[in-house]
């Protein structure tokens, strides 16, 4: 039986919570941090931090993708200070230490062979990483499950809308100023529809919202009324990795912890290669924008309340919000605090 209460308020905003949640859930889930079609030639890669760790992902000589922390093994420098580009090595910039795109250490610049150091025991610290859907996963923990594994179902219910000649229409990124379960919860119902998205609730018959919760995922549909072609199929994977189908597009979400307080949300809208981007980006670009900062207006204003000490905790309804009760649950499992449930 899944929870009828909300977590504490205190989930939301404490530096502890948040510390357990880095080392029980981020460093242990496959993470989406980037597109493939950013690597796409031998050398290129990418930068990006993922609450404290930066990370590189570089394409290596035989097309294959590896990631590395972005940490001189020297001095602890970052190898790579760019947010993306091509090269032939890695050559950090505090003293020129070269590493090949294999991490691996190949060149420290007057360092003699009486200072007492293997060069084959300072390659870069590697990462997991792995590609789907044009999509690129990392997984800081390397004895984790494959990322097809820990897909599971999902990827099926991805798979019935995603198609081949999708291409990338635009990447929104917002700093919000909310803890990143505020912001999942908020997915994770469709009760606020008709109060909160005005043409979201013209185009869909929001109380037959239904959600499935099962395997770390769920799959969230809605019949939509005559002479709209909105929703059908979206859906959440634990911690933070969401799809949504807007009209012809298809909407990969996350929803990155950045402090106890803060998040970012990052969108790539996905459009059919044969569709006119000004058409697309009038209809669905619009569109998926309006629904996202009606969200983004709400959510900072709820996270205030949740760090004000008043309120603590709330019912969940047993019909409309099975979905945030589920991520509640599953998300106390990962911490060990099963008898907070
Ligand atoms: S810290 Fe990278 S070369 Fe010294
Ligand atoms: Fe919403």
């Amino acid at each position: 039986m899944s929870r009828t209460k909300t977590l504490s308020s205190d989930f939301y905003h404490s530096s502890s919570v948040f510390n357990q949640e880095t080392e029980s859930i981020f460093k242990n889930e496959w993470l989406w941090v980037g597109r493939s079609d950013q690597l796409t030639t031998s050398g290129s890669y990418i930068t990006t931090d993922l609450i404290n760790y930066p990370i590189i992902i570089v394409r290596d000589n035989s097309n294959n993708l590896k990631a590395f922390h972005n940490v001189c093994r020297h001095r602890a420098a970052k190898v790579i200070s760019n947010k993306e580009g091509v090269c032939k090595h890695m050559i950090c910039p505090y003293h020129g230490w070269k590493y090949d795109l294999n991490g691996k250490l190949m060149d420290t610049p007057k360092f003699y062979a009486n200072d007492d150091f293997e060069k084959d025991r300072h390659s870069l610290f590697e990462i997991s990483v792995a590609e789907r859907f044009g999509l690129i996963f990392i997984n800081l923990n390397k004895e984790s499950k494959s990322l097809d594994k820990w897909f599971g179902g999902f990827e099926k219910i991805v798979s019935n809308y995603f198609t081949d000649n999708l291409i990338l229409h635009n990447e929104l990124r917002f700093d919000v100023h909310a803890n990143w379960k505020t912001y999942v919860d908020n997915y994770q119902e469709g009760y606020h529809i008709p109060l909160v998205h005005p043409q979201l609730n013209r185009d869909v018959v929001w109380q037959e919202y239904k959600l499935e919760n099962m395997n770390e995922y769920s799959v969230h549909s809605v019949p939509d009324r005559a002479n709209s072609n909105q929703p059908g199929s979206f859906g959440w994977h634990f911690p933070n990795f969401i799809f949504n189908i807007y009209g012809r597009g298809i909407v990969f979400q996350r929803i990155e912890p950045l402090k106890p307080k803060w998040c970012r949300v990052v969108y790539n809208l996905f459009r059919p290669s044969d569709v006119d981007a000004e058409d697309f980006e009038n209809k669905e670009g619009k569109y998926q924008l309006e629904v996202s900062l009606e969200d983004q207006k709400l959510i900072p204003e709820i996270q205030q309340n949740l760090q004000a000490g008043i309120y603590n905790e709330g019912p969940l309804s047993k019909k409309y919000e099975t979905g945030v009760a589920y991520f509640h649950d599953l998300y106390l499992t990962k911490l060990n605090l099963e008898n907070k449930k």
